[in-house]
């Protein structure tokens, strides 16, 4: 009796065992293997992609190490002076003053200094005690009722739209908490950007967003509302921009809610492009007419234009231009074709416009000879990340600067280069809720501010080292440009 026991229950484990092992089999089969044959065939025969047609179902791999590439790249290739557009030493860099903890780099430089691309600083054996003071610059000139006084280091213009409205919200409450500027890009003013508190600088572009009538035209009655409120500092009419310049804005239809269409007074849901040239003007002297109408709509407050340099004669002519009209802009920002954007095509990031320094120096230049500045200031843009290059652009012709990128890894962009997707995984460049929720604002606006305030201290330690006290002391020998010894034409005896 006990035998035959034994021998049902060691049959009945057999049995359920092989069942199982069939089922599951058969399981696998229906949950796995199917479907895999069932897509290898559809690849085979679909006619869109030549490698899932060569390779179905192994095809998959290829697009997805492709996918996820950046990250490969950034986690476990790139060295510490690599990483473009902004390396990885420099994004640490930023990283360190927003959490305000120590920012100093162990063991000595990792750059060649021997290539000539070397830049250094020529520091003074006479160097003074850095100053504590934050050094402000006046803009706005004898046409001008409201000057402004600026933070020699700002946050460039970037839209509600290309920007989460927690990140506008974080970069306003910093500018506010560290007395500086925010500039509202050309995708209008917002309530994110007036929640803040801070001092703005509303940018008005191609597209007039916030500002237009229903044919996209410039609405004089919709400036004057916006321009009139006590935040808004200064008015920079929009020319171009260094990443794209000759090429309006573009907000693709997947980040133009309900919300951003308001703001701008566009159609939701759609593709957004502005225009690559503006409807009011199309000569020197409209530019600088509808320049001086906005200043006096805005009720006097500062008004400039931004652009990136082309053809220098175009320039040269707006700057004779306003010699014989008398009408001058209060500010002209120069942005180099490096800087930044939130979505461009390839070939305008790349293969147009000029880049910063040799701008900066055509438009000093310019200005200068006509005796328009330094009546007209000059902001300048274009990957201004560490207290040195501030340090340099100042030195090269610069009032003040700007920066974009250097701001928006502030408030946690790691610079996964998505921002043109949706997706952008530190809610940063996103409009979609449930990325935006990551970027807490209490915690990112302190770091806005940190960034801030210890970028303009390493500036004034490093002026300090050179001897130099005031701004208008530095100039472009304290600097050497690549590395040659003796200099051009000169002998080591000599
Ligand atoms: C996400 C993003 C959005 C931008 N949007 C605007 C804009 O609306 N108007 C504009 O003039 N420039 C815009 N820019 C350009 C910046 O204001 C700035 O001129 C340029 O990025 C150079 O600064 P950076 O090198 O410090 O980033 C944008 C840049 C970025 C990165
Ligand atoms: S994290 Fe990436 S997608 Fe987001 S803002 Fe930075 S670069 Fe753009």
């Amino acid at each position: 009796m006990r035998k035959l026991f034994v021998y049902i229950s060691i049959g009945l484990i057999l049995g359920i065992a092989i069942i199982g092992f069939f089922a599951s089999a058969f399981l696998w089969c229906y949950v796995v293997v199917l479907p895999l044959v069932g897509l290898g065939v559809y690849d085979m025969f679909q006619s869109k992609h030549t490698i899932l047609r060569n390779f179905p179902v192994l095809g998959y791999f290829r697009y997805f190490f492709e996918l996820i590439s950046p990250e490969i790249q950034q986690y476990f290739i790139e060295r510490h002076t690599d990483g473009t557009p902004i390396s990885r030493n420099h994004r640490t860099i930023v990283y360190e003053r927003a959490k305000d903890v120590s920012a100093t780099h162990p063991f000595g430089t990792e750059l060649d200094l021997y290539n000539n691309h070397y830049e250094g600083l020529k520091h003074s054996i006479y160097a003074k005690k850095p100053s504590q003071e934050n050094p402000r610059v006046q803009i706005g000139g004898p046409q001008c009722e409201k000057p402004y006084s600026a933070s020699i280091y700002n946050i460039s213009a970037m839209s509600f739209g290309a920007l989460s409205s927690h990140a506008i919200l974080a970069m306003n409450k910093g500018a506010k908490s560290g007395g500086f500027y925010h500039n509202t890009g050309e995708g209008a003013l917002s309530d994110y950007h007036l929640e803040g508190g801070g001092d703005i600088v509303w940018q008005i572009g191609t597209g007039y967003f916030g500002c237009r009538n229903e044919n996209g035209d410039f609405d004089p009655d919709a400036f004057i509302d916006k321009a009139k409120h006590q935040q808004v500092k200064m008015i920079e009419l929009k020319l171009s921009q260094g990443a794209k310049p000759g090429h309006g804005g573009v907000l693709p239809a997947a980040k133009n809610n309900e919300e951003i269409a308001k703001v701008r007074m566009v159609e939701p849901h759609t593709t957004v492009l502005s225009p690559p040239g503006h409807s009011e003007f199309n000569d020197a002297e409209g530019l600088l007419r509808f320049v001086d109408r906005l200043r006096s709509l805005s009720g006097g407050k500062p008004t400039g234009f931004k652009l990136c340099i082309g053809r220098e004669t175009e320039f040269e002519e707006l700057c004779d231009t306003m010699k014989s009209t008398g009408i001058h802009p209060d500010f002209i920002t120069v942005d180099g074709a490096e800087g930044g954007t939130g979505a461009a095509p390839l070939e305008y990031s790349d293969s147009v416009g000029m880049p910063l320094e040799p701008a900066l120096k055509f438009v000093r230049r310019t200005l200068e000879e006509r005796g328009l500045h330094p009546e007209i200031k000059i902001i300048a843009s274009g990957k201004i990340v560490t207290a040195a290059q501030l340090v340099k652009i100042l030195s090269i012709g610069a009032d003040l600067c700007n920066a974009a990128r250097a701001f928006m890894l502030a408030v946690g962009c790691i610079q996964a280069q998505r921002c043109d997707t949706n997706n952008c995984p530190t809610g940063v460049a996103t409009q979609k809720p449930e990325l935006i929720r990551g970027l807490v604002v209490e915690e990112k606006y302190r770091r806005v501010a940190n960034f801030h305030r210890n970028t303009i201290k390493a500036t004034m330690e490093l002026m300090a080292s050179c001897g130099v006290e005031k701004l208008e002391d530095l100039s472009d020998d304290l600097f050497m440009h690549g590395w040659q010894w003796p200099p051009e034409g000169g002998t080591r005896a000599g």
